[in-house]
């Protein structure tokens, strides 16, 4: 885990623009708003998907980079004070807090674009246009409004409303789950002649740890502390946003997330010996503190 976290973090600093480059500050809060912070689960469900596929790890790089970009942009966004109006991000002041609001605005533009230009460029010439296309078209998909933009604006329109529990986990798969499908499957797209029980399996993983992850994030804003999350906790309560806790309570939400990680581990047969680094990125999902 730690090398594939020091490979990301290499990654994203080599495709980030400079600092030094015009417009300076642009660049300096985009770079503030990805390096040196987050768990970087994203990249690590692309890597270890393509550890458990056999995948050379080079062609994985740019839709590591690509899916963690989307996620560190849909975060200066969430903690916006128009959205969740967060202070504190990854144990330091949120971007907009950091630099300005407008400036938040536009590092989630450029790193949204950004990850997509990752995509398309044609760096390793083993990949072919049509994988590209598709890694691409995967990422569209998790990130607009039948994704994660979808699902915030569910999570926008909930607030202080009760949600039955079909609509809180269509809101999860959303908002959340979306990103995490699409960092599996895009490393899917890479392994050629994938069995389609395999790709299958791997999709099914993939939603259930999706889902999984939002209920321990929502335990964990109830259960943590600001110090090991680095974000405030106790912060849903006080926007009266729908959570797990707060719809079923904390040892129902918490019987749930395992639910979900063991479904999701008993999908990995199929892969054989090879899948069991996802059943380990699996308990690293529900089991986590932080
Ligand atoms: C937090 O995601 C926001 C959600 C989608 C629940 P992470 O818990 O993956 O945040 P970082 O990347 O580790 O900071
Ligand atoms: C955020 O969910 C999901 C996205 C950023 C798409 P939350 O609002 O629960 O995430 P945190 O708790 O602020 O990290
Ligand atoms: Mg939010
Ligand atoms: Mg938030
Ligand atoms: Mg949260």
């Amino acid at each position: 885990m730690r090398a594939y976290q020091a490979r990301i973090e290499q990654v994203l600093e080599a495709a980030l623009p400079s600092p030094t480059l015009l417009p300076e500050r642009l660049h300096a809060a985009q770079r503030y708003s990805v390096l040196g912070g987050g768990k970087r689960l994203r990249p690590l469900l692309v890597y270890c998907t393509g550890e458990a596929l056999g995948i050379d790890v080079a062609l994985l790089d740019a839709p590591a980079a690509a899916a963690e970009l989307i996620h560190c942009y849909s975060l200066v966004h969430d903690d916006l004070p128009a959205m969740d109006n967060d202070d504190l991000r990854r144990g330091r002041p949120t971007t907009h807090k950091a630099f300005d609001e407008a400036t938040a605005i536009l590092v989630g533009d450029a790193l949204q674009v950004l990850a997509f230009s990752l995509l398309a460029a044609d760096r390793d010439s083993q990949l072919g246009s049509d994988a590209r296309l598709q890694m691409i078209r995967i990422l569209a998909d998790a990130s607009g409004t039948m994704g994660m933009a979808g699902g915030q604006a569910i999570d926008l329109a909930a607030v202080g409303q009760v949600l039955n529990l079909a609509q809180l986990e269509t809101m999860h798969r959303l908002k959340t789950g979306a990103l995490i499908r699409a960092s599996v499957m895009m490393a899917a797209v890479c392994a050629k002649n994938l069995p389609a029980n395999a790709r299958e399996a791997l999709d099914g993983y993939a939603q259930d740890i999706g889902l999984a992850f939002q209920i321990q994030d929502d335990i964990l804003d109830v259960e943590g502390t600001t110090q090991n999350l680095g974000k405030t906790v106790g912060a849903d309560a006080a926007r009266a946003k729908p959570t797990y806790p707060s719809i079923v309570g904390l040892d129902a939400a918490k019987e749930r997330a395992q639910l979900f990680k063991r479904r999701a581990c008993e999908r990995l047969g199929v892969l054989g010996e090879r899948g069991q680094v996802l059943s380990w990125l699996a308990s690293y999902v529900v089991d986590r503190r932080v």
